[in-house]
């Protein structure tokens, strides 16, 4: 999305998205020069052809402290930029989103830390989303709010505009009545949530744990998925999301993606076996466990190197986040430290990129791999296990998948793991390396059907359908 054109925005549209962040950030080159480059992560790789495809509105930030540029036009989307200062991002996003909400809601893999001043930026930027959302949507307007950074916006955009059918969809997971209630500012969120009139939420558990918050803490009357509330009725369901199957499907058989994986096995030396892992640079991600079990075969010499190799791409993220930047000095560390023993000159046993890359390179390093590593200890869903599922049409390479990701819930087929359990992660590990292409092809198979008919469309238009049934 490099190169976005400034232009004429639709002030008026009817579907807008809401999202912390506008699916491309504003970057400044070396030279002084700024650009903008698509935005990281799951949610921006299943929202924006989605909206693309409908001339909707988006409204986020731009990833840059300071003024917001105007509203720009950019891939089929009116992109309407919030400003956050540098005090909001350090309190609002890295403090509140990302040390308190981000490691509660991930089963407190991290100690959160809660803090009053985190607490009152991310109500004020909160209230700035749905002041600039109340501007830009036309009248009876569907709003689809995303994640754990704007939890306060849907009731306080009903508040401005009770015209509006808001949906939210939460893209992580929503822990437990017994963890939730930590939070300070725990009624507050609830309340915040039940201003729209459908929330999704990956996982059927999820929709769970939130319905049974509303009736044990708020004492409202629930029944099933629904909540009432100011007479409204609320509804809490699961959406699993999904990627653009056939479009990344496409991508992985295109001659160029074909020709690009040869050549990254033969830049590897031709292993006989490459192991992959493709994340953010996150401690909820688990590539320490993948790590550890890869360092532990080498040493029981299960497996050697260079015949077995790994590659993993990680891309730099919430890098002034304290958590963040010791997991990366943790993870950079064990990396020298296998490859200091079972490394050779020019032949190391994990090669480590610390890289966001394109997704033509992503798409070639999945159909390079024998064996793709999805281990964290946490995840809402995955779409990095669904994207290595769609491009492999050729039904080679198998799936290493934690059972605490949401994709496990879809995947049942994937060699499933417990990521806290490092003998069980090295068995699997060994067993997805050494399946028969025919096992291997037999799951790849079984994981294929179920995500071409469970694809991005499908997604996006089931909570669009429940979102209109409600209004
Ligand atoms: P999260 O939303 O927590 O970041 P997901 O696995 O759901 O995790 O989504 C990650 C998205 O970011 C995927 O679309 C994936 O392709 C993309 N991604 C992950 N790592 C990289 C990378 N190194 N370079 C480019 N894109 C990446
Ligand atoms: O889905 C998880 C999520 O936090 C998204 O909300 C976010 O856009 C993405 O991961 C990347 O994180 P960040 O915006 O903090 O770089």
């Amino acid at each position: 999305m490099a190169g976005a054109d400034a232009g004429d925005v639709q002030a008026d549209s009817p579907v807008v998205v809401v999202a912390n962040r506008l699916p491309v950030d504003q970057v400044t080159d070396p030279d002084g020069t700024t650009r903008w480059q698509r935005s990281p992560g799951g949610l921006v790789t299943a929202l924006e052809p989605f909206v693309a495809g409908r001339g909707g509105a988006w409204v986020g930030w731009s990833g840059t402290a300071g003024e917001a540029p105007e509203p720009f036009e950019s891939g089929g989307i009116s992109l309407v930029p919030v400003e956050l200062s540098d005090e909001e991002v350090d309190r609002y996003y890295e403090g509140m989103s990302n040390a308190s909400l981000w490691p509660l809601y991930h089963d407190v893999v991290e100690k959160p830390e809660y803090h009053r001043t985190w607490w009152d930026a991310y109500v004020q930027v909160n209230k700035r989303f749905a002041e600039r959302t109340a501007e830009v949507a036309a009248e009876g307007a569907i709003v689809w709010v995303h994640d754990y950074q704007l939890q306060l916006v849907p009731a306080m955009l009903r508040q401005r505009r009770p015209d509006l059918t808001i949906g939210f969809f939460l893209h992580i997971p929503f822990p437990p009545y017994e963890l939730f209630t930590q939070l300070p500012w725990r009624s507050a969120i609830v309340e915040g949530l039940l201003g729209a009139d459908l929330v999704g939420f990956q996982l059927p558990s999820a929709a769970a744990n939130f319905v049974q918050l509303a009736r044990r803490l708020h004492e409202l009357p629930t029944r099933g998925a629904t909540i009432e509330y100011d007479g409204r009725v609320v509804t809490a369901r699961a959406f699993p999301i999904s990627i653009d199957v056939a479009a990344f499907d496409r991508l992985a058989n295109s001659p160029e993606v074909l020709a690009r994986a040869k050549e990254i096995r033969t830049e590897l030396g031709d292993p006989e076996k490459m192991v992959l892992g493709v994340d953010r640079l996150d401690y909820t991600k688990g590539i320490s466990v993948r790590l550890n079990a890869f360092q532990e075969l080498l040493e029981d010499g299960a497996i050697e190197a260079p015949a077995t190799v790994m590659v993993q791409v990680a891309t730099p993220s919430r890098e002034r986040v304290e958590h963040y930047v010791h997991m990366r000095e943790t993870i950079e560390q064990q990396v020298g430290h296998i490859n200091g023993v079972f490394g050779s000159i020019g032949g190391p046993a994990v090669h480590y990129f610390n890289q966001s890359m394109p997704r033509e390179e992503l798409a070639a390093l999945y159909r390079a791999a024998d064996v793709m590593l999805v281990t964290p200890y946490r995840d809402g869903m995955n779409l990095v296990a669904k994207e290595y599922v769609a491009a492999r049409s050729d039904l080679g390479g198998t799936l290493v998948l934690s059972e605490f990701a949401g994709a496990a819930a879809e995947f049942r087929q994937a060699f499933l793991v417990n990521p806290h359990d490092i003998a069980g992660v090295k068995n699997q590990l060994l067993r997805a390396l050494r399946a028969e292409p025919a096992e291997a092809a037999r799951r790849m198979r079984a994981m294929r059907r179920h995500l071409v008919k469970h694809d991005l469309d499908h997604w996006a238009s089931s909570f669009f359908d429940a979102l209109r049934a409600q209004a």
